[in-house]
């Protein structure tokens, strides 16, 4: 039984899709309600998956989101905290409104995702949480400051949230994932920084920059996802898994 947030695009529909497919059902969360096709899909007139409508950033919307998933499916064993928002701003032309803004879904949204999941695994005897990060939170990158921050608070926070886990015997495994540049939404507001309006030629630059040659697809990172969810990963907590193409090996 797995839960996604922010699954209606992108990334995490990706995910969502891909851990049904692998026989998981599904609770598909999201701001916004394009979540429900998400949901429709999955469930191709089965009962494996639901909506529902929740900010990461709200404590209460996490209480009710865990209550209707244990009410629905009895126990919860995989979160995937994805949730995430991109500021393309260097720190001299950033509000502290703006970082506060990036923070409280990115980082506020993680933690008490991370707190609220332990809370619901504990019941049912252990799982996976899975904190989406970025290449941006291992390696710095000037415009993205805001962004960087608050990935880089991801990626130290599992760490220490799967130490936690494992030393109260949890059976509760914490990883985070960090991706490069992937063709999402996300990645065309990346494209019209880069491109300085100009998203085809920005995403071009983009694509230049990974040394793979190009961008990465939502499926790229589902798989790995999909790994950290499943028991073939039984011995990986605290653990970063890198999927960006080989940008961070430079
Ligand atoms: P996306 O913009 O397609 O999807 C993000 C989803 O999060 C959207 O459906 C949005 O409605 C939802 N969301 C935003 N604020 C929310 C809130 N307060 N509560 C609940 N849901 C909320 O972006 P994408 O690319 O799929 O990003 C997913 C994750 O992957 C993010 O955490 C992002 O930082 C991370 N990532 C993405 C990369 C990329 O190049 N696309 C690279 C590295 C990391």
């Amino acid at each position: 039984m797995a839960l996604v947030t922010g699954g209606a695009s992108g990334i995490g529909k990706e995910c969502a899709l891909l851990l049904a497919k692998e026989g998981a059902k599904v609770v598909v969360t999201d701001i916004n309600e394009q979540g429900e096709k998400v949901a429709d899909k999955i469930n191709n007139n089965d009962d494996n998956a639901i909506f529902l409508k929740h900010d990461v950033t709200k404590e209460e919307d996490w209480k009710q989101v865990m209550e209707q998933t244990l009410q629905k499916f009895g126990r919860l064993d995989v979160l995937v905290n994805n949730a995430g928002v991109l500021l393309v701003k260097n720190v001299e032309g950033t509000s502290l409104e703006e970082w506060r803004w990036v923070m409280s879904i990115n980082l506020d949204g993680v933690f008490l995702g991370t707190k609220y999941g332990i809370e619901a695994m504990k019941k049912s005897g252990g799982g996976s949480i899975i904190n989406m990060s970025s290449m941006a939170g291992i390696i710095g990158g000037p415009g993205f400051e805001t962004y960087s921050a608050s990935k880089g608070g991801v990626r130290i926070f599992t760490k220490s949230a799967a130490l936690h886990c494992a030393q109260a015997g949890y059976n509760i495994r914490v990883n985070s994932v960090h991706p490069g540049w992937i063709g999402t939404a996300m990645a065309e507001k990346g494209g019209q920084f880069f491109g300085e309006g100009d998203v085809e030629a920005g995403q071009k630059l983009m694509d230049s920059s990974q040394p793979i040659g190009h961008m990465g697809e939502p499926i790229d990172v589902a798989y790995g996802v999909l790994y950290l969810a499943s028991d073939e990963s039984k011995f990986v907590t605290g653990s970063e898994l890198v999927i960006d193409g080989g940008y961070t090996a430079q």
